[in-house]
């Protein structure tokens, strides 16, 4: 027997109407990546496997966000939105290619895993020509119903042409088909658009499969892989879902948190071991946190990495391209970007970091800003390993601190200081003897004092 190979058909076509958006629906984040990212992640991979996206017009960004994630992917565009049956042959030219499987997943089911489909796939093997993916809502409304006669599936009904009573099922079509190769193209061909809607439904397949004699299954799923997002409200339900399930990979793996519902990771966030993350820590895509480091309450942190034993925070705020070496500190108030904090650097306190390499073990003081914007463009700020910045400096870019100088409380420094040099750049303080009093008599002369 000839492997079995499959094609996958990703459904991501539309707008993001009924999102309130003007962003394609599919492109919309749950936990830092696209649902279409989720979906392509669980999508078949590897030998034997191919994959179709299935894009609408002028969704350029759907289609770059396809071939970034999957870059074998094929990508197609559905002219006009008449129906899941019609974007499915949008990809036509891969389903003649002749799979073994062609499977049909939705690129809004973005909790779906990789082990869900292929126990999807699984009844092809043992005859099956179509396999429903299903599940029990706890609110039915607005899926397509199953509708099944003992252990047979018989069709599905559409929320728009259900009656009443099958508007009561609560077994629901989740989106995903997996349709034996040598019968899908017929099939799915045989779809008409004759509903209240004028679309081509793709759950029709399933009582096309039946007038013609062959037999479709239902294979279950729980309701949190497979909830379909039509809203803000279902994107933030898929949210949730997905959180439960990082924290509790996180907390597998041994991070500690003692209040793991404040804390919110991304679907691609590393941890070492040993990690402590407080209450009430946001964390988005791309960032990587090795042993030993603990970030503290009330920090925001973006593509960044940070070492082994660093610290950072409370309140915190790391935006992307920040790297922090092993043993460093980032206090509270401070924020940094584009920024490299070598071994045991230390910004305690109410600093920001921009476009930035600072040293090992430099001492940036409470205050400090990096002036890397001049209206115009930006400019880089380099910190000598050891050097020490006085609170309250404004270190103006682009500039260079040496190695172990010393810069004096509240200066602006414009022009690069050599390696153990201090630099200060402040006026002289002048004292007047008794100038306090004199203030106090010329601004209350003629007026009683105010407590009299
Ligand atoms: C669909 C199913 C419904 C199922 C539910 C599961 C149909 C007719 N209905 O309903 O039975 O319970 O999903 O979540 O299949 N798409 C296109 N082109 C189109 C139409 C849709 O690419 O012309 C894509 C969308 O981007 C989306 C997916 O197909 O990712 C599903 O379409 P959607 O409009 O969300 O279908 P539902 O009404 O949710
Ligand atoms: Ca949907």
């Amino acid at each position: 027997m000839a492997p079995r190979s499959s094609l996958t058909i990703v459904l991501a076509a539309g707008e993001g109407t009924r999102m309130r958006s003007s962003i394609p629906k599919v492109l919309h984040p749950v936990a830092g990546q696209s649902l279409l990212a989720h979906v392509l992640g669980a999508a078949p991979n590897g030998a034997g496997a191919a994959l179709a996206v299935v894009v609408g017009p002028g969704q350029e960004a759907v289609e770059q966000e396809a071939k970034r994630l999957r870059p074998e992917a094929a990508t197609f565009v559905q002219r006009e939105r008449l129906g899941t049956a019609h974007a499915v042959l949008a990809a036509r030219d891969a389903i003649r290619r002749g799979a073994s499987d062609l499977l049909v997943v939705f690129g809004d089911t973005p909790l779906i895993s990789a082990a869900t489909l292929k126990r999807l796939r699984e009844p092809l093997n043992k005859g099956a020509d179509l396999a429903v993916l299903a599940f029990r809502a706890a609110d039915p409304s607005g899926y397509g119903r199953l509708l099944v006669q003992g252990n047979r599936l018989i069709s599905i009904r559409e929320q728009a042409e259900a009656t009443a009573e099958e508007r009561a099922i609560n077994l629901c079509n989740a989106g995903a088909m997996a349709f034996d190769g040598r019968t899908a193209m017929a099939v799915i061909e045989k779809i008409r658009n004759a509903n209240s809607k004028g679309e081509y439904y793709l759950s029709d397949a399933v009582a096309i499969v039946r007038d013609l004699g062959l037999e479709a299954i239902v294979v279950e799923a729980n309701e949190d892989e497979v909830r379909g997002i039509n809203n803000k409200a279902q994107l933030a339900e898929a949210e949730q879902v997905m959180q439960a399930r990082l924290r509790k990979a996180a907390l597998d793996a041994g991070v500690t948190m003692i209040a793991p519902d404040t804390v919110y990771l991304a679907a691609d966030t590393k941890f070492g071991d040993d990690v402590t993350i407080e209450p009430y820590v946001v964390i988005g895509p791309g960032v990587s946190i090795s042993d030993g480091t603990v970030i503290h309450s009330f920090s925001h942190i973006v593509q960044s990495s940070i070492g082994k034993n660093a610290s950072v925070g409370p309140f915190a705020r790391m935006r992307p391209g920040t790297t922090l070496g092993d043993g460093a500190k980032i206090g509270n108030f401070v924020e940094t970007k584009a920024a490299i904090l070598e071994a045991g650097a230390k910004v305690n306190h109410l600093s920001y970091v921009g476009d930035a390499h600072v040293g090992a073990k430099a001492n940036i003081g409470a205050g400090t800003i990096t002036c890397n914007y001049d209206g115009f463009g930006k400019h880089k700020t380099e910190i000598g390993a050891g050097a020490f910045i006085g609170t309250n400096s404004s270190l103006v870019a682009p500039v260079k601190i040496g190695n172990g100088a010393y810069i004096g409380s509240g200066s602006v420094i414009s022009r690069d200081v050599p390696d153990d040099a201090s630099a200060l750049e402040r006026n002289e303080q002048t004292i007047r003897e008794g100038g306090a009093r004199r203030i106090r008599e010329r601004k209350t002369r003629g007026n009683k004092p105010k407590d009299a």
